[in-house]
C-alpha cells in the first residue's frame, strides 16, 4: 500500500496551483476565537455537501459524476458532524450562517447564459477551486495553530479536501475538452486571486 508521510502530504498540497498564498497571520486572527472559525467551517462543509447534492439533482445522466459524488455527500456531511463535536467538546456553539463573499464572488464570475454543459464546466470549476482554497488554509491551520489536537484535526481535513479538489478537475475533465477545461481553470485561478485580495482577512472566515 502506498501510505504517504505527513511531509508528503504536506508538500502535494501546498498551493494546488492557487495564485496567491494565504496571509500566515490568519491562523493567528482564527484561533483567537475558536467558535467563530469553526461554526464558518461548519457551514462551509454544509455547502459542500449542498452543493453535490444539486449537481446530481442537475445532471443525473451523467453516470460517472452521481457515481462520485453520491459518497462525498456522505463524506462532506461528516466533516460536518466532526465539526459539530469539536464545537462539543469545547463547550462552544453552531452560531449563525454567514453571508459568504468569497462563495458569491466566485459565483459571480460563473458564465452565465451557456449551454447546460458549459455551466456544468463553470459549477465544477467553482467547486474545484473552494476545496483548494480550504485545502490551503487547512494546511496552514495543521502547521500553525498552537493547539496540538487541532493540528492533527485539521490536518485530516486537508487531506480530505485535496482529494475532493482533484476528483472536481477530474469530472471536468471527463465532461469537457481539456484545452477548454485549462484555458477557464487559469481564468478562475487569476480571478481567485483577485478575489483574495479584494476580502478583507478575517479571523471568523474559513475563505
Ligand atoms: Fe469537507
Ligand atoms: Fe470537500
Amino acid at each position: 500500500m502506498n501510505v504517504r508521510s505527513r511531509e508528503e502530504e504536506l508538500r502535494a498540497v501546498q498551493m494546488l496551483g492557487l495564485k496567491l498564498p494565504t496571509d500566515p497571520r490568519w491562523v493567528n486572527m482564527a484561533e483567537m476565537d475558536l467558535e467563530e472559525i469553526l461554526t464558518d467551517h461548519a457551514y462551509c462543509e454544509q455547502k459542500a455537501a449542498t452543493a453535490c447534492i444539486s449537481l446530481i439533482q442537475a445532471y443525473p445522466e451523467h453516470e460517472e459524476l452521481v457515481r462520485d459524488l453520491a459518497p462525498i455527500v456522505t463524506e462532506e456531511w461528516g466533516h460536518f458532524r466532526m465539526v459539530l463535536k469539536e464545537l462539543d467538546k469545547r463547550g462552544l456553539k453552531l452560531g449563525r450562517q454567514r453571508k459568504d463573499e468569497y462563495v458569491n464572488k466566485l459565483l459571480a464570475f460563473q458564465k452565465k447564459g451557456s449551454s447546460r454543459e458549459e455551466r456544468l464546466l463553470e459549477r465544477l470549476l467553482t467547486c474545484a477551486l473552494i476545496e483548494a482554497r480550504s485545502c490551503e488554509r487547512f494546511r496552514l491551520l495543521s502547521l500553525n495553530i498552537n493547539d496540538e489536537d487541532l493540528k492533527e484535526w485539521y490536518h485530516k481535513f486537508m487531506v480530505a479536501e485535496a482529494g475532493h479538489y482533484r476528483l472536481f478537475l477530474d469530472l471536468a475533465k471527463a465532461y469537457c475538452p481539456e484545452d477548454k477545461v485549462r484555458q477557464r481553470w487559469k481564468e478562475y485561478l487569476q480571478r481567485e486571486a483577485e478575489i483574495m485580495e479584494e476580502l478583507e482577512l478575517r479571523g471568523d472566515r474559513m475563505h
